[in-house]
């Protein structure tokens, strides 16, 4: 058993020399493998005189000991090395400012949408809605547009068709988003707030005019809501939406056979310069069309019109978008122009709500 210590010598210079996991694990192979050195020695005691047996096999397990704690302790080493390396190599400053990437952008309608949400949801309303594809009782009918009035034909209808033989009227593409004011009150009753963004349709087309545009409807009825109220929540909105210290609204009697009385409101603005300014200067722009909710309304959506009253409004989206944020013309929102949606886009992960800016 002379050449043990030669055996350990060997096994140990080799482990402290290997420099990765695989030649670590060759090393304890061909020493404690079951075809290794020392396996291959304690084998071998077998054949000895029994206390000759017995003092080399106590030499042999020192050596297999010792030899496979040089194994273990090198492995473990090896290990720590990798993962330092894999933390230096992988080291990452977090504190270096991000680098923004725009990850597409978000609409101006869509932008204008959130905003009015935010500012109703703050006031109480909750957001209703309604198909685009309606009925003509919806769209008309109940809201007190008997099928001879002459509001029928100032809407440039979109009809859809109705099978051959099928005699019933044809829905049609509602025309504004009054019949959800139906919609909401007839499933909820009253009291209710609502406000309801939505596409529209109408056949016309010019720079300010698209067949497809967005308005929001907004409905309130209480047991004594008055046109003050109306003129209150409006100015309150367009405060909030315009993002400037005050506004001037000018109420102008006007005509919709859904509400009485009725009136169109334009706000206070200057374009000195081309430059479009809210709540200043000589000018007024008409925003929407309001008034208290005709008692065949509340009717119709089987609402008692001797104990419930309230006001509605439809405001033209897409024009206050314009207005807001100074988009010359309307057809380009449609157009699914990248460089346009680039320009006046916004980041999409920017939510507006009040209390971080709405449009920050
Ligand atoms: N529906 C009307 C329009 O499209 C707007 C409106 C809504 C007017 C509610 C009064 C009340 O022009």
């Amino acid at each position: 058993m002379d050449g043990l210590d030669a055996l350990k010598a060997k096994y140990l210079t080799a482990v402290a020399n290997v420099a990765d996991e695989a030649g670590l694990e060759d090393l304890r192979v061909a020493a404690l493998g079951k075809k290794g050195e020392i396996s291959a020695l304690m084998s071998g005691l077998g054949k000895m005189e029994p206390d000759q047996r017995k003092a080399a096999g106590a030499m042999l397990n020192v050596l297999k000991d010792e030899i496979d704690a040089a194994l273990r302790a090198k492995k473990a080493a090896l290990g720590d090395a990798a993962l330092n390396e894999r933390l230096r190599s992988e080291w990452l400053d977090v504190t270096m400012p991000a680098r923004p990437r725009r990850v597409g952008s978000i609409h101006p309608v869509s932008q204008v949408m959130e905003e009015l949400t935010a500012i109703f949801a703050d006031m109480g309303f909750a957001v209703a809605e309604g198909p685009q594809v309606e009925s003509d009782w919806y769209n008309f009918d109940a809201l007190n547009i008997p099928p001879e009035h002459p509001a029928r034909q100032e809407h440039d209808t979109f009809f859809m068709n109705r099978a051959e033989g099928d005699d019933r009227p044809p829905h049609v593409l509602r025309t504004h988003t009054s019949p959800v004011q139906i919609r909401a009150m007839t499933a909820q009753g009253a009291p209710i707030r609502v406000i309801a963004p939505g596409r529209v349709y109408r056949m016309d087309m010019d720079q300010t005019h698209t067949p497809m545009f967005h308005q929001v409807e907004g409905l309130a009825i209480d047991r004594n809501i008055s046109m003050a109220n109306l003129k209150w929540t409006l100015e309150e909105f367009c405060r909030a939406f315009f993002e400037v210290p005050s506004v001037e609204l000018r109420f102008r009697a006007s005509h919709f056979p859904f509400t009485e009385p009725s009136a169109e409101v334009d706000i206070r603005c200057s374009w000195e310069g081309g430059q479009l300014k809210i709540g200043q200067g000589d000018k007024w722009m008409e925003i929407l069309g309001s008034g208290m909710v005709h008692p065949k309304v509340l009717a119709a959506a089987g609402v008692n019109a001797a104990e419930w009253q309230g006001f509605a409004f439809g405001m033209g989206i897409d024009r206050i978008a314009m207005l807001k944020y100074g988009i010359p013309d309307l057809r380009a929102f449609f157009e699914s122009d990248l460089r346009w949606l680039r320009h006046y886009g916004f980041a999409a992960l920017d939510m507006p709500d009040l209390a971080g800016g709405l449009s920050a």
